[in-house]
């Protein structure tokens, strides 16, 4: 019989735990939101016993000093700031710098960061080799992870997890050089040639002036769209312990080098049901546009468990309340396309396709709203974005995040190589049959 009754202790708390007879007090950690976690760092050792949380619903990796998310109210913060401050008054960039060194910069650090960056925004002229073995219909995610792990070829000097200046070094060359390595594998899809970096451009203008220019005509950058574009760089700089931060901070407990683990990252974010979900969700809105924009039908197919469907862009680990980044990035899908005049039918869908779902008891029970990915992929569409690309902006946007929980990992006084337990249930011991006598 076991039971965890918590006791308040002065201060501090602790949780007892009985198991079997035996008694451990384990103590109880409180965040600066009141969050509150249990210690088990000592029950294996006191009691034999581990814990078990597929998917870890219920489990906590660490603690942190980057984001807060409260899920039953819908709130987001970096630092300590307002998801909607953020997005509304800075660009990318200086939320980047935030999540890197953990305040908004004054305007010297914020000029002298936009520099260091500019510094560092081209590849090395042999990287661009590495296109041509893809095949020109290689998808845009396994061309980053395969490039941004192959940076660590050409930055040797810059590799070492316990040097801060290495650190710094490879930071900025990954902040600076996921745009290019990004639009280079777009040229690359269309048979366009790869374009420049153009220093003299803001972080948003010069990426799309890489994805959009072409040398035979001026490329005028639409205001609009850097705008747009900032705004959801920053809607998807960082979410705590989601599965590809955790992944980052997982491959960078074992001192592997920080393009090694971002590389890996990127694989992690590039599942539908991660941040592969932007693309899926605009597949499926193309998909319900196609069967003739019929919005219930496919509402009831995501309620049957057996028809393996899913309102992709839909549902949340954290969020069992609207997603602030969804409400944000909404708000600017009405405002730029009604600037653009343009009316996407994808916008109408996704917009009836929330209606209907919210007033559907299934996903009001399982408290499944819209999550970022829902209307990121329209407002990618109308800057000409190509579908594949969708998960790469989210990578680029999410690079801060990753890089900045891997060196709050590498800094932690309790860092360890990450190495979860396991109750093993397969077969029990068994004497060997030599092969003539296996049946
Ligand atoms: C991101 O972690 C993060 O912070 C991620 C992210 C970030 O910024 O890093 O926010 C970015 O990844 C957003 C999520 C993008 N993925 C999708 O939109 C894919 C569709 N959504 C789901 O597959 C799902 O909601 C997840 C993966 C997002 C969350 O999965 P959970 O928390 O493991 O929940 P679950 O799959 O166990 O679902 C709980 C119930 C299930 O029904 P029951 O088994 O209880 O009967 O809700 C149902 C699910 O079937 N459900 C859905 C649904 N999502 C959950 N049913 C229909 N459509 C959906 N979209």
């Amino acid at each position: 019989m076991s039971s965890v009754t918590e006791r308040e202790t002065g201060m501090d708390q602790t949780a007892k735990l009985e198991l079997g007879g035996k008694e451990i007090t384990c103590p109880v950690i409180t965040g600066s939101e009141e969050e509150k976690g249990i210690d088990i760092s000592r029950l294996r050792a006191e009691t034999g016993y581990i814990t078990v949380d597929e998917g870890y619903v219920n489990t906590g990796s660490t603690t942190s000093d980057i984001t807060f998310l409260n899920g039953e109210k819908g709130i987001l913060r970096y630092r300590g700031y307002r998801i909607e401050d953020l997005a509304a008054h800075c660009d990318f960039v200086e939320v980047s710098y935030l999540l890197l060194y953990g305040k908004l910069p004054n305007d010297q650090e914020l000029h002298e960061f936009r520099m260091s960056l500019r510094r560092h925004t081209m590849l090395h002229e042999d990287m661009r080799s590495f296109y041509n073995g893809f095949p020109r219909d290689a998808h845009p995610m396994a061309i980053l992870s395969s490039v941004v792990s192959g940076l660590s070829t050409f930055y040797q000097d810059s590799l070492n997890p316990s040097d801060p200046e290495q650190v710094r070094q490879s930071e900025l060359r990954l902040i600076a050089k996921l745009p290019t390595i990004a639009s280079y594998s777009y040229k690359k899809s269309i048979g366009q040639p790869f374009v420049y970096p153009q220093n003299k451009l803001s972080y948003c203008e010069n990426f799309l002036n890489m994805m959009f220019s072409v040398p035979g005509e001026e490329y005028e950058i639409d205001a609009d769209f850097v705008s747009a574009l900032n705004m959801l760089l920053i809607v998807h700089a960082d979410h705590e312990q989601n599965c590809s931060t955790s992944t980052v901070r997982m491959v960078g407990s074992s001192n592997a080098n920080l393009f090694a683990s971002i590389s890996a990252g990127i694989s992690a974010l590039w599942g539908p049901l991660h941040g592969g979900a932007n693309e899926a969700c605009v597949n499926m809105l193309e998909r319900i546009i196609a069967d003739g924009g019929n919005v219930k039908k496919y509402v009831e197919l995501a309620k049957d468990r057996d028809s393996g469907f899913r309102l992709m862009g839909f549902g949340h680990r954290v969020y069992k309340n609207h997603d602030p980044r969804a409400t944000i990035i909404k708000a600017a899908c009405d405002k730029l396309l009604a600037k653009l005049e343009i009316k996407d039918p994808l916008f109408e869908v996704a917009q009836e396709l929330e209606d209907v779902a919210l007033n559907d008891s299934y996903f009001i029970e399982k408290k499944l709203y819209p999550n970022v990915d829902f209307y990121s992929g329209v407002i990618y569409r109308a800057i000409g974005i190509p579908v594949q690309m969708f998960t790469v902006l989210f990578a680029m946007g999410r690079l801060p995040g990753w890089i900045a929980h891997w060196k709050e990992m590498h800094a932690s006084a309790g860092k360890r190589i990450c190495r979860p337990r396991q109750v093993y249930t397969g077969p029990t011991c068994r004497e060997f049959v030599p092969r003539e006598n296996r049946s």
